[in-house]
């Protein structure tokens, strides 16, 4: 059922992004494949953050054909979106974490939100945080943490339902340049078991050592280097 490797996960047709009369995306035609590596960037403003949007329904389309592993978010119905959600895993640059909520409970809300069942959300986050080397932190609150130790909770939390995609929005924004290499390590990873992953972020750093399929924005406009 449309489900072949060769097929992309993610199609963008003529995609427009508007905000009232800002054009922040302009006539994008991209197609991803299953377990690609993409780094979009860009300059500030220049629409990566929109496009990263678009894909889980965080934005409207504009104009144009958004599918998602085969289903068109022109047309999706609501009661479909829940189920569109689960294919991505996204981390934020401000990490977006529950203040009020442990370590724990921040990654565990992923999988109960998925109906897993207590014993297997139990494992599966130790999992998840001992592959972000958090787990000895499990109890603490979000506030009490580092930068890049709440990243690599961020990153935790991303991975834990194993979404197909992981949608990563400038993870090392805030972050030193050691602890930067540890989140792109960490998306590697997931990369290498078969995820695809979708970087935006303008760090010449990681872009040219990340080794990826190239996406340039600039004022919303697309251009690719092979
Ligand atoms: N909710 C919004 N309402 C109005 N305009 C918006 C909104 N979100 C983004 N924009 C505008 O769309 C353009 C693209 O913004 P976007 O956040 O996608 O850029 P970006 O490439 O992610 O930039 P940065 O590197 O600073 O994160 C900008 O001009 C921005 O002002
Ligand atoms: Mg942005």
């Amino acid at each position: 059922m449309g489900d072949h490797r060769s097929s992309p996960i993610i199609r963008m047709f003529h995609v427009h992004k508007n905000y009232g009369i800002q054009k922040s995306l302009v006539d994008i035609t991209l197609d991803i494949y299953r377990n690609e590596f993409i780094i979009v960037t860009g300059p500030s403003g220049a629409g990566k953050s929109t496009l990263l949007k678009l894909l889980y329904l965080g934005e409207p389309v504009t104009q144009g054909q958004v599918i998602v592993d085969g289903i068109n978010l022109t047309r999706i119905s609501r009661r479909r979106i829940p189920h569109l959600r689960r294919n991505f895993g996204i981390i934020f640059q401000d990490y977006k974490l529950i203040p009020t909520k442990t370590v724990f409970s921040n990654v565990a809300l992923v999988l109960e939100a998925m109906g897993e069942k207590r014993r297997l959300i139990q494992k599966k986050v130790h999992s998840v945080l001992r592959t972000v080397e958090m787990e000895h932190k499990q109890e603490a609150l979000p506030p009490s943490l580092s930068g890049g130790e709440q990243q690599r909770v961020a990153v935790a939390r991303a991975i834990a339902g194993s979404p197909r995609i992981i949608l990563a929005d400038e993870p090392t924004g805030s972050l030193d340049p050691d602890s930067a290499g540890n989140i792109m390590t960490l998306l590697k990873g997931v990369h290498q078991k078969g995820a695809t992953v979708i970087l935006a972020t303008h760090d010449r750093m990681l872009i040219e050592n990340a080794g990826g399929r190239i996406i340039h924005l600039v004022q919303g406009q697309m251009s690719e280097n092979a």
